[in-house]
């Protein structure tokens, strides 16, 4: 039986920043592109952004970037490219993202950010699909991330490391945003740890605390962006109402085609918003 390499960051004494750096050198042998200005993680829905942004540089898959993993769901792309924009920012394009409920731990979900910073890159772009909590939200709408509530009673942080997350996600970049579409709306994102989507109960108990979306990514590496200095812009894209206020059951292959419905829209949108950057 063939067995799988040993991701270096499963090392439990390893440095997970100097592991970053390692795949910082990676990415800039792989693309030759010595430093990045802007990284972005593409969540469900938001792919076909990477092609609307600029010129592509280079692509490279994952796997040949040390501490990254092949992605384990459909609608992730599993690559990384180096696209530049028409002003000449370099912008580090993620579509590999490990989400916490695979079980491999928070060093391995916030890695690419780890590795996005230690590139140069000063801004942190999260996307991602999610459910809406807001009923007048329709399957495809795009929102800003305002804040979020982590519900993973977990963090990337390690040991005694009191990081303030006061405007986690940027009010001026949010600002930004909107001098783009200024009909975006926005709400406060929570991160469950999946994979199973929540009970309308936990759909109940998200909107009671101040949550207005849910989904399963996000929070955490959003802190270890701020960790890294890093300033955040978040976004989602509702494929679906939550639990409960969706009147039909949740099924992941709508969520994809939601998603893929979107994508066009979305995707316009979000490059934009990083031209202006
Ligand atoms: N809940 C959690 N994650 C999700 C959802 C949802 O309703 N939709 C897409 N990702």
């Amino acid at each position: 039986m063939a067995t799988t390499p040993l991701n270096p960051l499963d090392d439990a004494a390893a440095d997970p920043f100097e592991i970053a750096r390692r795949a910082a050198d990676d990415i800039a042998r792989l693309t030759g592109v010595a430093q990045h200005d802007i990284a972005l993680t593409l969540g469900s829905g938001w792919g076909k952004a990477a092609d609307l942004i600029g010129e592509t540089i280079a692509t490279i898959d994952a796997p040949e970037v040390t501490g990254f993993s092949k992605p384990a769901l459909e609608g992730h792309v599993g690559t990384l490219r180096s696209v530049r924009t028409p002003s000449g920012k370099h912008v580090l394009v993620i579509g590999a993202r490990t989400h916490y409920y695979e079980g491999h731990g928070t060093r391995r979900v916030v890695h690419s950010v780890r590795t996005a910073a230690a590139t140069g890159a000063r801004t942190m772009v999260l996307t991602n699909g999610a459910g809406g909590i807001k009923e007048h939200w329709k399957p495809g709408t795009p929102v800003l991330i305002s804040d979020h509530i982590n519900l993973t009673a977990d963090s990337p942080l390690e040991g005694a490391t009191f990081i303030d997350l006061t405007d986690l996600y940027s009010t001026r970049l949010r600002d930004l945003a909107r001098t783009v579409d200024a009909s975006l709306d926005e709400g406060v994102y929570c991160q469950f740890r999946g994979p199973q989507y929540e009970t309308p109960a936990e759909v109940q108990m998200a909107k009671i605390i101040g949550g207005h979306i849910v989904g399963m990514s996000t929070a955490l590496e959003a802190i270890a962006a701020r960790q890294a200095g890093m300033e955040v812009l978040g976004f989602s894209l509702i494929t679906n109402l939550a639990a409960g206020i969706s009147p039909t059951p949740l099924s992941h292959a709508e969520v994809i085609e939601a998603g893929r419905a979107a994508e066009p829209v979305i995707s316009d949108l979000l490059a934009r918003v990083i031209g202006q950057l």
